[in-house]
């Protein structure tokens, strides 16, 4: 090893867990799922490169409170969907902060998890949806037209971090301007600051308190409401025929708060950086409807932005490694829609991709329900995007930042386009 190599790799003073003695010494490896090596190529980019070369399927860090990482796709889906070994009863890490989180229904398993999930589906299905559309476009309409005069935008700012919290907050029957406040509960839930698990506990316990102490008043003023929204739907709907227990209640409508916010948001800012630094893959759909609506699941595949995680329900090996009931398995979605395995070129955005593989919004009993409006808002995005702005660049001087995280974040996405 070279000494600046040597430089690169001493030790730095961040909490490592002790090694489990069942944990083989080839399976260790130093990953930090807050602070990615290489993260500033792009978040995907870091992940991906992780990937490459010899890694083996199955690895174990003692950052971030010491956890494994499933490194391939099937095998991502394969946790996901058996939840009788892989307990979702913690899937934040590190394992102290997930303890303190209490949304609501993502920390049950099946049969507990099942009727909380029917009445999540009754909210968000596609027929609701698409009750939605007309609201969904004139609010994209609206900000794009005052974007589109000005010739640059940073899209980060102006568009992904607007769009999605109007069009939630009104499904929601909220006032906009409490978008702020939810969305620094839901960066300190999705990537919680601090240098310990015990820090980062903190932080995600006050956040959580924080989404707990807005929607109980809303709660309380909905009960027995007869209005449209989804809080109103959820607040009156029925657990096994009996009403919701307080804290589930408060559970449930903070995890919409959450999930509503933050993911589609950065799901955009990727896709429009991508967009922008490849300007033909848009020329490919410019004038092509169908070629557009059909490729938007190609764009959940290429830029998955969640890493939860599930706990191991009992002693078992799985795929020739010892696992003890208890441990910690990362499952970040990146490494499905990204392995070459699952997607020959899984760089290339290929609108006509033939049947993408992914599992960018989970798999088995607790897949994404916002998963029909996550499609509308991003189908609406580029169809009246390209519409008013046909043709865009990244700024010369643009340089996007990125952070990983249970959510991965991307910023400062300075775009330009020529005005009449
Ligand atoms: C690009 C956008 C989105 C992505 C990538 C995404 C991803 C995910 C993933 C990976 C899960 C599985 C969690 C687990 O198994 O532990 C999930 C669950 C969930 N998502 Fe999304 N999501 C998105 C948009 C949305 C939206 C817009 C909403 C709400 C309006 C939403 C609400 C939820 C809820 C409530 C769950 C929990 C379902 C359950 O536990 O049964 N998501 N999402």
């Amino acid at each position: 090893m070279t000494e600046a190599a040597e430089a690169v790799a001493a030790p730095d003073n961040r909490a490592r867990a002790p090694k489990p003695a069942h944990v083989p010494d080839e399976l260790v490896r130093d990953v930090d799922m807050y602070s990615l090596d290489g993260i500033e190529k792009g978040y995907h980019e870091a992940w991906a490169e992780l990937q490459a070369g010899d890694t083996k399927d199955l690895i174990w860090t003692p950052l971030t409170g010491g956890h494994w990482i499933a490194m391939n796709g099937p095998m991502i889906r394969e946790i996901y969907e058996n939840p009788d070994r892989f307990s979702s009863e913690v899937i934040f890490l590190p394992k102290e902060a997930g303890e303190k989180y209490a949304m609501v229904p993502t920390r049950m398993d099946p049969p507990e998890h099942t009727p909380y999930r029917k009445l999540l589906d009754t909210t968000l299905n596609p027929k609701r949806i698409r009750e939605r559309e007309e609201m969904v476009r004139k609010s994209a309409i609206r900000l794009i037209e005052d974007i589109a005069k000005k010739g640059h935008c940073d899209f980060a700012k102006e568009y992904a971090k607007v769009f999605p919290v109007h069009v939630f907050m009104a499904i929601a029957d909220l006032p906009v301007s409490d978008a702020v406040k939810l969305g620094e509960f839901a960066d300190d839930m999705t990537r919680p600051r601090g240098d310990t698990p015990e820090e980062m506990a903190e932080c995600l316990d006050k956040a959580n308190q924080g989404f707990f102490r807005y929607a109980e008043p809303i709660i309380d003023a909905r009960k027995g409401g007869t209005g449209t929204d989804i809080i109103t739907t959820l607040v009156n709907g029925t657990i096994n025929g009996e009403p919701m227990e307080r804290e589930k209640e408060l559970g449930l409508i903070s995890l919409l708060l959450l999930g509503g916010l933050d993911t589609v948001v950065n799901f955009l800012g990727f896709m429009m950086l991508y967009l922008a630094r490849n300007p033909e893959k848009v020329a490919e759909i410019r004038d092509d409807e169908l070629k557009l609506r059909r490729g938007v699941e190609e764009l959940f595949r290429r830029f998955p932005v969640v890493s939860e995680a599930r706990m191991v329900a009992k002693d078992q090996t799985f795929h020739g490694v010892e696992l003890k009931k208890g441990d910690m398995i990362l499952l970040p979605t990146v490494l499905h829609g990204l392995d070459k395995n699952a997607n020959p070129d899984p760089f290339n955005l290929d609108w006509e991709r033939n049947g993408p593989v992914h599992t960018t919004f989970g798999y088995g009993p607790h897949r994404c329900v916002g998963l029909h409006l996550a499609r509308m808002e991003a189908t609406v995005t580029l169809q009246e995007w390209i519409k008013r702005i046909p043709e865009f660049g990244l700024a010369k001087d643009a340089n996007p930042s990125f952070q990983s995280g249970i959510i991965a974040a991307v910023d400062d996405i300075p775009l330009v386009w020529p005005t009449k």
